[in-house]
């Protein structure tokens, strides 16, 4: 008799514990799911230094996070490396897909391009900007000697060396080397030996598959709006709102970021450049990325040229004969 209740308590009591562990499962998800559909909740923007990427990143993910309701985590690579060992590349994909208090998360920082997919896991949402890449050199070699306007009190690590770039070119200077060219298409290329050896053209052929097949969009410095419009329209999550709000910028915080001085390189400075293999590699990928993003913003906008238009547009297309009734 004794024996019978005590054994009716104990399954009420596993019962009930059974099924509070159920709903505490069930609560934790129900919230993420619903809101962030599944392989949607993560976004990697691998910035390239001198691109624009400190705009672009306060713009999008700092001044919304709050309102979109995302985090934000910069990525600090140790003594500015670029790349990741393997090993490294297993912790980074474990911590990020698996950091639930951290999901919805939007990830930033000067690293080549880690394909999660090697990891047998699907790949986060990637986006990048580039630029012209001799534009991006000269903005690096100047910033390097008079900073900008964003840390002004930080002394850089040229500061007080007055060469410009075409005295640097004429005396074949380290700063000035073609080699210093070699960055965007590392970047995408990714963590392969090759990517980092200069001139490399299966590092072209890779960075290129890459920034079509594992990017959502790469867009281009001088056309950020545009890129901001698109996002808003692909990866609406994090991005709603993106396009007013960059436009509701002052003129000062939407170019946040620029080198106190440049000096424009000469005719004789220029046409070197352009003969050089280096030069014309980085800047076929330019081209490559610049014309795929102006195909995309084209079909998007349906013809016009204005950002404006892509969040007005009407779906083309519709559901129809659905069955049950
Ligand atoms: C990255 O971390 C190092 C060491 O903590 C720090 O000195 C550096 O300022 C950080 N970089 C950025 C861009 O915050
Ligand atoms: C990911 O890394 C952060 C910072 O190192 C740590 O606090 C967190 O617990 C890690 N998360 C997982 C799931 O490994
Ligand atoms: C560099 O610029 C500073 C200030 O503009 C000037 O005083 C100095 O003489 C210049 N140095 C050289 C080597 O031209």
């Amino acid at each position: 008799m004794l024996w019978t209740k005590r054994k009716t308590l104990y399954t009420v009591l596993i019962t009930v514990f059974i099924l509070f562990l159920c709903i505490l499962k069930l609560k934790g998800r129900a919230n993420y799911y619903l809101k962030w559909p599944a392989g949607n909740s993560i976004v990697i923007y691998n910035r390239i230094p001198k691109t624009g990427s400190t705009t672009f990143t306060n713009a999008i993910a700092y001044d919304l996070y709050k309102e979109n309701g995302f985090n934000v985590l910069h990525v600090n690579m140790t003594k500015n490396r670029q790349v990741m060992s393997l090993p490294d590349q297993y912790t980074f994909i474990n911590n990020v897909t698996t950091w639930t208090d951290r999901l919805p998360a939007f990830y930033h920082g000067h690293v080549a391009f880690i394909d999660f997919q090697r990891f047998g896991v699907a790949n986060p949402i990637y986006i990048n900007i580039i630029r012209e890449p001799l534009e991006r050199l000269l903005s690096h070699y100047y910033f390097l000697r008079y900073g900008d306007n964003y840390r002004v009190g930080l002394k850089r690590s040229r500061a007080g060396n007055n060469e410009t770039f075409d005295e640097c070119y004429t005396r074949s200077g380290k700063d000035c080397d073609m080699k210093q060219m070699w960055i965007q298409i590392p970047y995408f290329c990714g963590h392969y030996h090759f990517c980092g050896e200069v001139g490399n053209p299966e590092a072209l052929r890779m960075a290129k598959q890459n920034a079509m097949e594992k990017y959502l969009l790469v867009g281009t410095t001088s056309r950020m709006r545009d890129m901001i419009a698109l996002l808003e329209v692909t990866v609406p999550n994090f991005f709603k709102g993106a396009l007013q709000h960059f436009d509701s910028l002052d003129a000062n915080r939407a170019h946040l970021r620029y080198t106190k001085k440049k000096i424009p390189p000469n005719d004789q400075t220029l046409s070197m450049i352009r003969r050089d293999e280096v030069y014309k590699m980085e800047r076929e990928f330019y081209d490559f990325i610049r014309d795929l993003f102006d195909a995309i913003f084209k079909k998007a906008t349906g013809g016009s040229s204005k950002a404006e238009d892509l969040v007005k547009m009407p779906l083309q297309y519709h559901f129809e004969k659905i069955k049950p009734l």
